[in-house]
């Protein structure tokens, strides 16, 4: 199962075993979607579909908002989930859009989701919006038809890999893997000099002895993607953690990672592999960072509780009536209340 990782190598950092896990030919991610009631963990878009329908109303108020938006909506408009799944969120999202012709007829839809087993589900949920759909397992392999674009996702960055990290006397130490009897055991080592220079750019608080985790890596590579493929983006962010002024996003000594496995919560990292999900909390400092170190600006964040009271869908006499319903209510209740999802999840935008 590992031997593979350490063909030419003794040690592997933690990074490299999380990509193994979730996204090698027989990883969590690439067998297909484990995101439903009876799988591992459930995500917004499938609770409830009110969810989509006030992530696809915020984009078209974001639109007419200003001026300087409606420059974004001239012309054709890339639309670019990243981390699709199975699509059901671009599905839902794309349906509300075909009730505004003016809005829909322009789209050019991007799909980029990783997992090449789900590219199928996604081809099924979008096939009425077919001729305007473009799926594909990359960023860089977008060829954009526009140099705008709209992008969001929900719980994208929280499924990218990272380092496990943790400073002693002012050193930054990283996580590594060793293979012994046919077992992984950690080590912690200097992190290599790439790694500590990045933790040294960006000027966060950190604490000494206290585990936190580093995704730099890949966030960096995805915000210079982005800011090199499009000129113009109004970009909208959902995930789970909170702004930290430290590296640390939280006051367990041990960081946020962790695995989900049949809606249950462990840190058997090492336990499982393949069929558990490794995620971690995001830090919205760091990822605001990233994205003004590639041109971005920050221009807006708040809980999702907040962003969903204030969303022009959820208040409409339609939703309300469509609450009426109980499932429908617990769905909605889930998404919005502060002790559920509501506190823990943010929503954080930004334009370039
Ligand atoms: C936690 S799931 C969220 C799925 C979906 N957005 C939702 O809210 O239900 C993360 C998704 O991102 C995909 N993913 C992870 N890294 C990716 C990458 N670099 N490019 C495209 N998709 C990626 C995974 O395969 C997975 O489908």
């Amino acid at each position: 199962m590992f031997s593979d990782l350490f063909r030419n190598q003794k040690k592997i950092p933690f990074s490299t075993f999380v990509n193994h896990a979730l996204y090698s030919p027989n990883g969590y991610y690439s067998r297909g979607s484990r995101i439903s009631k009876s799988g591992d963990f459930i995500t917004s878009p499938i609770i409830s579909k009110i969810y989509s329908q006030a992530v696809a109303s915020s984009l078209i108020d974001e639109f007419y908002s200003s001026s300087d938006n409606k420059i974004l909506i001239e012309g054709k408009i890339n639309l670019v989930e990243l981390g699709s799944n199975d699509g059901t969120l671009m599905m839902h999202m794309v349906d509300y859009f075909s009730k505004r012709p003016e809005i829909y007829n322009k789209l050019n839809i991007i799909m980029v989701e990783k997992s090449l087993k789900l590219h199928r589900k996604i081809l099924k949920n979008l096939h009425s919006h077919r001729d305007k759909l473009l799926v594909t397992d990359c960023l860089s392999k977008i060829s954009a038809v526009s140099e705008k674009a709209i992008i969001f996702c929900n719980e994208f960055f929280d499924a990218l890999s990272f380092e496990r990290c943790l400073v002693k006397n002012k050193k930054l130490y990283q996580v590594n893997l060793k293979l012994e009897n046919n077992r992984l055991t950690e080590s912690i080592d200097l992190a290599p000099p790439k790694l500590a220079q990045k933790f040294q750019t960006y000027n966060l608080k950190c604490k000494e002895d206290a585990f936190f985790e580093f995704p730099i890596i890949e966030y960096e590579l995805y915000f210079e993607l982005l800011a090199k493929k499009f000129k113009k983006i109004f970009f909208l962010i959902n995930d789970y953690g909170d702004r930290s002024d430290f590296f640390q996003n939280s006051q367990d000594p041990f960081g946020t990672s962790r695995c989900f496995y049949q809606h249950k919560v462990t840190r058997n990292f090492y336990e499982n592999v393949f069929y558990q999900d490794i995620t971690y909390d995001v830090n919205f400092n760091l990822l605001s960072l990233v994205a003004e170190k590639f041109g971005f600006k920050e221009v807006g964040f708040s809980s999702q509780t907040k962003w969903m009271l204030n969303n022009r869908v959820v208040n409409s006499p339609a939703i309300k009536k469509f609450i009426e319903d109980q499932p429908a209510r617990a769905g909605f209740s889930k998404l919005i209340h502060p002790n559920s999802m509501g506190e823990r999840f943010k929503f954080i935008s930004f334009k370039l």
